[in-house]
């Protein structure tokens, strides 16, 4: 691959800071350029390189011709500034610019034979940087185990080393907080629905089990998050963490079909239509997920990271399509009846709510695609968790509002209308009705 084309997933992947202790298998490998990872450091950076089972194959006749050969630290400013050099001509191989920070180079090993290596790294510059392989030797093949890992030293307590990188290291306290709001929203929901147990409906227990959902997979994420803070691997809970966000995916995306198909409440059965969009986004929702865990155990330079990336960025935009249509739906049925059924009160109230719950939701899909994206993509490598923290935000505002809209009701607020305010809402579905609106 061509090395425009490396900057061009470097930038396409401008958020992405995996954190873990990763092990890459290289094999006859000729690329110029070998990315690795990235990470946020603090002033307290280091990073461990343990390489195994090296081996060069080609025309290598001494050491000092392998120092085109090596590990860097690069920021992307100054990638930038490398790609410059080489286009310009002032340097043949990347280890030439003095842009980058050289780890080690070839030419260092004690002999050519050499076939295990460690060393430790101290960044003391405060930046977020790429760990980096370039080889110049164009006829040269290399075969190596690296294990890499990139880690801060946490200040004062005996050096205690932190896996997250330096804009994610707060997201374990984040996740937790977030999961103890889920489990309080879930515990007022139960006693709502004890009070108003006379008007719940089986969406309503649903709903419950969407909150409670979240709550459990925040709080796997907060773990998750930790363990990999304080040891650099995932350990077991990833998959725990990985179960519960498909659950809460699954029934997330469903419960916006139920509600805007007013299920439970307005009917108590779905339409075939509503059944097929249920049967294309449960599904839809079952590979977003394995290309989700895909994308976060590969990390962002494995081969197939970005046409996962591109499964998962199409998978989503069907399924947050496709959960509009039963709202237009119901919007379109509510305002049938109004003209027919002689209740305008009535039904102008529940146009408005599913037109209100038809706004919500395309904001809230905006939002956490949209605007999470490009915060994730402007803000400084300091402040990732800010995005993060506006998504679930977003979020949870999204869920105080479906539970507050969709609230079991004690009286039916439908049945106290008088006539004035009957004729008032015939007027106003007569008036939308020659606007078109
Ligand atoms: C990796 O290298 C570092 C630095 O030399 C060393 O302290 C550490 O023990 C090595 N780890 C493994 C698993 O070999």
């Amino acid at each position: 691959m061509s090395i425009p084309l490396h900057l061009l997933i470097l930038l396409a992947v401008a958020s992405l800071a995996a954190a873990e202790i990763r092990i890459s298998e290289i094999r006859s490998d000729d690329r110029p350029i070998i990315p690795f990872d990235e990470f946020g450091f603090t002033h307290r950076g280091q990073l461990e390189l343990n390489i195994t089972k090296l081996s060069l194959s080609g025309p290598t006749s001494d050491l000092s011709a392998l120092s085109k050969l090596g590990f860097f630290l690069c920021t992307r400013d100054a990638w930038i500034h490398v790609l410059q050099q080489i286009e310009d001509g002032e340097i043949n191989c990347v280890l030439g610019s003095d842009a980058v920070q050289k780890v080690y180079t070839f030419d260092r090993l004690p002999s050519l034979t050499t076939s295990e290596l460690n060393f430790l790294y101290a960044e003391s510059d405060a930046d977020q940087y790429t760990l980096v392989f370039a080889n110049c030797l164009p006829q040269l093949k290399v075969s190596m185990n690296v294990r890499s890992a990139m880690y801060n030293l946490e200040d004062g307590k005996a050096n205690r080393r932190d896996y997250l990188s330096a804009g994610k290291t707060v997201l374990p306290r984040v996740y937790f907080l977030l999961s103890i709001i889920y489990f309080v929203l879930g515990a007022v929901w139960i006693s709502f629905l004890y009070k108003k147990r006379s008007t719940v409906f089986g969406i309503h227990f649903f709903m419950l089990a969407v909150v409670l959902l979240k709550a459990l997979n925040l709080l796997c994420e907060a773990e998750d998050k930790s363990y990999i803070k304080r040891t650099g691997s995932a350990h077991g809970w990833d998959v725990v963490f990985y179960i519960f966000s498909f659950l809460k995916g699954i029934t997330l995306f469903t419960l916006i079909v139920l509600i805007g198909t007013g299920w439970s409440f307005l009917k108590p059965y779905l339409q075939d239509k509503e059944k097929k969009v249920l049967m294309i986004v449960i599904p839809l929702q079952v590979v977003a997920n394995i290309a989700q865990v895909v994308i976060d155990e590969t990390g962002p330079f494995a081969q197939d990271w970005v046409t996962w990336k591109q499964v998962f960025l199409l998978v989503d935009v069907v399924c947050c399509c496709a959960v509009l249509f039963p709202i237009v739906w119901s919007i379109k049925n509510l305002r049938e009846a109004a003209k027919t059924d002689g209740k305008a009160a009535v039904n102008l109230m529940k146009l408005t709510l599913f037109r209100q719950y038809y706004i919500v939701v395309i904001c809230y899909i905006y939002f956490t695609r949209v605007v999470v994206y490009a915060l994730e993509t402007i803000t400084s490598y300091k402040y990732l968790w800010t995005s993060v923290v506006a998504g679930e935000l977003a979020t949870l505002a999204f869920y105080v509002f479906t539970g507050y809209k969709f609230k079991p009701e004690a009286h039916n607020p439908y049945f106290v209308i008088d006539d004035e305010e009957e004729e008032a809402a015939a007027e106003q579905l007569k008036l939308e009705d020659e606007f078109e609106l």
